[in-house]
């Protein structure tokens, strides 16, 4: 492998700052997606398609076909999170630099650095005997919906013997992973109206409802400082994990101390305090508030009472936990719980159902050979916290959905100071490489 060469040709599309969420950077969507039928074009794909968008469209591709080989469909995203706060990072977010053996970049590890590794392997060394199928989206980091419709029209596109998700990490150093779930997710703005306009807060204060002091309340009510959800039926679907599971979990690399110190890097974690910070990690649902936006926050003082704020908030979803229904819970709850005088209203974004994989089909021995091969362990099943919406969609195409990645737990996805480790960068191309030649080399069913 010729490394400068790669590493230069990642930069590039690091450089590239495809934030699918904000309209001011669709051209750069569209560039991103550029990159990545340019790739495929020197792969010798053919039938290389823009879908279901010009700005945030899905990258189709097929080929080059080898008569009688098994077909594997790869998915990535080339879109990113908003880098903000900038002044938090080391080294701007859109010029990838090279510190300690890591890269540092907006989409370094989530997903470009993935996808890129996808792609790398397949040329890096002769042509494995696999008929490749590529899906590589713009919009995964805002729900997906262009993905969603080109599937709900074409789904055709799915067939496949093997779907391949490289957007994930290992559970920890050394250990590569295969997830059996991913939770699902319902994004939505709360917004509380309390007066028709904003009024001075020495003239009306005492005596006005002030919306920021009421959204603040409802939130608080929504979720209490025991970790618990007050969204009625919320809870009544989820299952605690089966035995089995809570035994394997207690021999992964992980504890809670570590967690905190190293991972969190807070003074305490919070949550549900009489489950394991695993079982709340992946099978529990969760509600956060992303940003409270409203009022006054500019430079200076105003002495202001707003009648409006919003809060982005959204809750993760676990298996058999519906998207629709807790979309549904959650607006009765809002209502039930903001005080009469208040007009609270609930936006929907965008939202997935949480997806549940099986490991039984035999591909998931040779992703499990291919890492055994190359990095000296095998994957271990593990359950994801994330949520990649359009899961449950590729797995209606009836294929095994190998859900996996190379990234590490430190890589900072969506946080300042995001980075992939170079050498899971070259160990990600060697082993997607071993798994293509197992899979094309195994017997033929
Ligand atoms: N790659 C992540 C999902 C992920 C992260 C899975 C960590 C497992 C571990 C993906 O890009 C992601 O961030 N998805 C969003 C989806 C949402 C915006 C619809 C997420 O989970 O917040
Ligand atoms: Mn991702
Ligand atoms: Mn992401």
């Amino acid at each position: 492998m010729n490394h400068e060469r790669l590493l230069a040709e990642l930069s590039a599309f690091l450089r590239i700052p495809s934030v699918s969420t904000l309209p001011a950077h669709d051209a750069d969507c569209r560039r991103a997606a550029e990159w990545v039928a340019d790739e495929l074009r020197g792969l010798g794909a053919h039938d290389i398609q823009f879908l279901g968008s010009d700005t945030h469209p899905v990258v189709w591709g097929r080929g080059p076909d080898v008569p009688g080989a098994p077909t594997l469909l790869l998915y990535g995203h080339y879109d990113v999170q908003p880098p903000d706060p900038l002044d938090e990072w080391t080294t701007p977010p859109f010029a990838p630099a090279l510190r300690d053996g890591r890269i540092y970049a907006r989409g370094a590890a989530d997903d470009k650095g993935q996808v890129f590794c996808l792609l790398k392997a397949i040329a890096e060394g002769g042509r494995p005997p696999v008929n490749f199928r590529f899906l590589i989206e713009g919009e995964e980091e805002f729900g997906s919906k262009v993905l969603f419709d080109v599937l709900a029209r074409e789904p055709q596109r799915l067939r496949a013997d093997a779907v391949l998700v490289a957007d994930m990490a290992y559970i920890a150093p050394g250990w590569p992973a295969v997830y059996t779930t991913l939770r699902g997710i319902c994004y939505a703005e709360i917004t509380v109206r309390t007066a028709k306009s904003d009024l001075h807060s020495g003239e009306y204060g005492g005596a006005a409802p002030n919306a920021h002091e009421e959204l603040c309340r409802l939130l608080g009510r929504l979720k209490t400082a025991d970790g618990k959800i007050h969204v009625p039926g919320l809870y009544a679907p989820v299952r605690p994990p089966t035995r089995a599971e809570r035994a394997a979990w207690r021999k992964l690399p992980f504890k809670e101390p570590d967690f905190l110190k190293r991972r969190v890097q807070a003074r305490a974690l919070t949550g549900l305090k009489n489950h394991p910070v695993l079982e709340r990690l992946w099978a529990l649902p969760t509600f956060e508030i992303h940003g409270i936006t409203g009022g006054f926050t500019g430079t200076g003082a105003k002495t202001v009472i707003p009648a409006e704020a919003t809060a982005k908030v959204s809750l993760r979803l676990v298996p058999a936990q519906k998207l629709a229904t807790v979309q549904k819970q959650l607006a009765a709850a809002v209502k039930k719980l903001a005080p009469r005088y208040v007009d609270a209203r609930v936006r929907f974004l965008h939202g997935s159902d949480p997806a549940q994989i099986r490991l039984d089909h035999p591909v998931f021995r040779l992703l499990d050979q291919a890492f055994k091969e190359t990095v000296g362990r095998g994957t271990v099943p593990a359950r994801a916290g994330g949520s990649i919406p359009v899961v449950p969609a590729l797995a209606k195409g009836g294929a095994p959905i190998l859900l996996t990645g190379i990234g590490l737990p430190d890589d900072r996805l969506h946080a300042p100071d995001e980075k992939l480790e170079v050498e899971q960068l070259w160990d990600g191309i060697k082993v997607f490489r071993r798994f293509y030649e197992l899979l094309g080399t195994e017997k033929r069913r």
